[in-house]
């Protein structure tokens, strides 16, 4: 079984998406901890529905990303955390993680990079007026989702309709990252 950790922002749907996979044994993994830098994301309270350990802690508590960084990492190695689990964490990943975890941290984005990276991808490529979009996983590096992309899959944009749009793009979320982390791990 891998060890990992996933680390999350807001609601979490991909996390759960990812946990249920687990407990169904499709994925040979543990969840040993879910890692939040927000105290209120919805994340936790799934988390804790399913007896999962969460580490809850702000940025703006430490001196700096170094800091901040190096205090989760503590509390990786303590649970023999093998591989790092991005679902909706809006923060770079920085020197201290991606240190200790190379070519082991991925993520999740909705787009098709290298189109539209960071914050409101559906909003860009919506703006833009593309016709297709859809979700990239990727490893992580030091830019702003451009680290090697591991698998893809497009998703027509519901013209003028952006609640459609990212419902379809989360749905397809929910089957890729599972699919992703089965082939990564098992
Ligand atoms: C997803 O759209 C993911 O691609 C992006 O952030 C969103 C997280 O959604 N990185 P959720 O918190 O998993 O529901």
């Amino acid at each position: 079984m891998t060890n990992v950790a996933v680390f999350a922002s807001g609601s979490g749907s991909n996390y759960e998406a990812i946990q249920q996979a687990i407990n169904e044994g499709t994925i040979q993994a543990t969840v040993k901890l879910v890692v939040t830098d927000k105290l209120d994301a919805y994340v936790i309270e799934r988390a804790k529905k399913f007896g999962v350990e969460v580490l809850a802690l702000r940025p703006k508590d430490f001196a700096d990303k170094a800091a901040y960084e190096a205090a989760i990492l503590a509390q990786l190695r303590a649970r023999n955390i093998e591989w790092l689990v991005l679902a909706g964490y809006m923060r770079l990943v920085g020197p201290t993680l991606l240190g200790a975890y190379p070519n082991r941290i991925v993520n999740i984005h909705p787009s098709l990079l290298p189109s539209f990276p960071g914050k409101d991808a559906i909003g860009q490529a919506m703006a833009h007026g593309v016709k297709i979009t859809g979700v990239t996983v990727h490893y992580v590096d030091e830019g702003m989702d451009t680290g090697r992309i591991i698998m893809q899959r497009a998703v027509d944009v519901v013209d003028g309709d952006r609640e459609a749009t990212e419902s379809k793009i989360h749905a397809v979320e929910h089957h890729l990252y599972p699919e992703v982390l089965k082939y990564l791990f098992n």
